[in-house]
């Protein structure tokens, strides 16, 4: 079958198509056939090494699929079932995978796979950052960078249907228009303008309650600015570069703020946080608080070029490879 591995970290070069023998699944282990894969941006930071995986190494987290076969101990599914991941082990970007059942939901028939495979990392995310991370509150006047990203979408339209004041920020004029679509009230052009000063025009100095920064680097410290006393600073990304120092007197200590680095893995620790959070996104999604469309679908030998457009900053949604 094929797959997608790495021998070495590096840009999209390292990116390799390989064809390779599938074991059979083991005692708790099922075989998925691939129909939707997820593209993500940690996909880029396993490749390059920045959350460095053991070599050689597959790529993807995220994947919509059919289980083909299951191991003699396997409980919870069984052969036909329509399942999504959103976790390790790393390797979705494959025709076929083996996964641990454990890892695995099962996919409501009204959902399709292609929106499965984009809403099973990317929604438990934004489920944990809006209801765990934070408790999100009506009300509340929240900031979200790359607002019309594949996460964004989701995170930014949930949030407004929970009652909150949505500020989200772009980095092209194209963007502007997806980002108001998906929930957002206001939307800051950070590419041309200081962000900082148009979040301060919209809700004041100090205004903002909780920011979910994922853009890392280049926006942190305007992040920090913008929050109000005793506000939420929620850093969970690093699609402009890694933020690997905290300044505890200027960056916490100066409006008293709370400050948290999760990953997803923290929120899906037990099988029920993991099947508690997946229910609650595909309700969001069944009952219209979000709504996805695939911004661009690539094969898998168009790997490259797809972490190219995702690291180009081209991509306008969540992107899939249909393998
Ligand atoms: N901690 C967790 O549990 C968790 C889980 C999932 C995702 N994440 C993080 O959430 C963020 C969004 O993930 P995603 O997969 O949905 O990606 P995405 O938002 O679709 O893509 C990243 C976006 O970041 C913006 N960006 C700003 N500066 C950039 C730069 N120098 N290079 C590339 N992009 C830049 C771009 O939007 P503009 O052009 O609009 O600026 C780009 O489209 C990522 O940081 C990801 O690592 C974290």
């Amino acid at each position: 079958m094929k797959t997608v591995k790495i021998e070495k970290f590096g840009g999209p070069e390292v990116l390799q198509i390989q064809n390779i023998e599938i074991n059979r699944p083991k005692s708790n282990e099922v075989l998925i056939k691939n129909l939707s894969i997820g593209i993500n941006f940690i996909d880029t930071y396993n490749r390059t090494g920045l959350y460095p995986v053991p070599l050689p190494s597959g790529i993807g987290l995220e994947a919509c699929g059919i289980i083909e076969e299951v191991g003699d101990d396997v409980r919870l599914f069984k052969v036909g079932d329509r399942v999504s991941r959103a976790s390790a082990p790393i390797g979705a970007y494959s025709e076929k995978q083996i996964v641990p059942e454990n890892k695995l939901v099962l996919v409501p028939n009204e959902v399709s796979n292609e929106i499965a495979s984009c809403i099973t990392l990317k929604g438990i995310t934004a489920e944990y950052l809006l209801h765990r991370a934070y408790p999100l509150k009506k009300g509340d006047k929240i900031l979200y960078h790359a607002a019309a990203g594949g996460l964004g979408q989701i995170l930014c339209a949930w949030a407004n249907s929970m009652g909150a004041k949505v500020i989200g920020t772009v980095g092209s004029k194209e963007k502007e228009e997806i980002a108001k679509k998906n929930g957002c009230h206001h939307v800051i052009n950070y590419s041309e303008t200081n962000f900082v000063e148009e979040v301060e025009k919209i809700v004041g100095k100090n205004g903002i309650d909780v920011v979910y920064d994922g853009v890392g680097l280049t926006t942190f410290e305007g992040s920090i600015e913008v929050l109000k006393i005793r506000g939420m600073m929620v850093a969970f990304g690093n699609a402009s570069g890694y933020v690997d120092t905290i300044d505890v007197k200027k960056h916490i200590n100066a409006k008293g703020l709370f400050f948290t680095r999760p990953s997803i893995a923290h929120y899906t620790i037990e099988r029920e946080e993991l099947e508690e959070s997946a229910k609650k996104v595909f309700e969001a999604v069944l009952s219209g608080k979000f709504k996805i469309e695939i911004s661009k679908k690539y094969s898998l030998d168009e790997v490259r070029q797809a972490h190219k457009d995702l690291e180009g900053r081209l991509l306008t949604g969540p992107a899939v490879i249909i393998p």
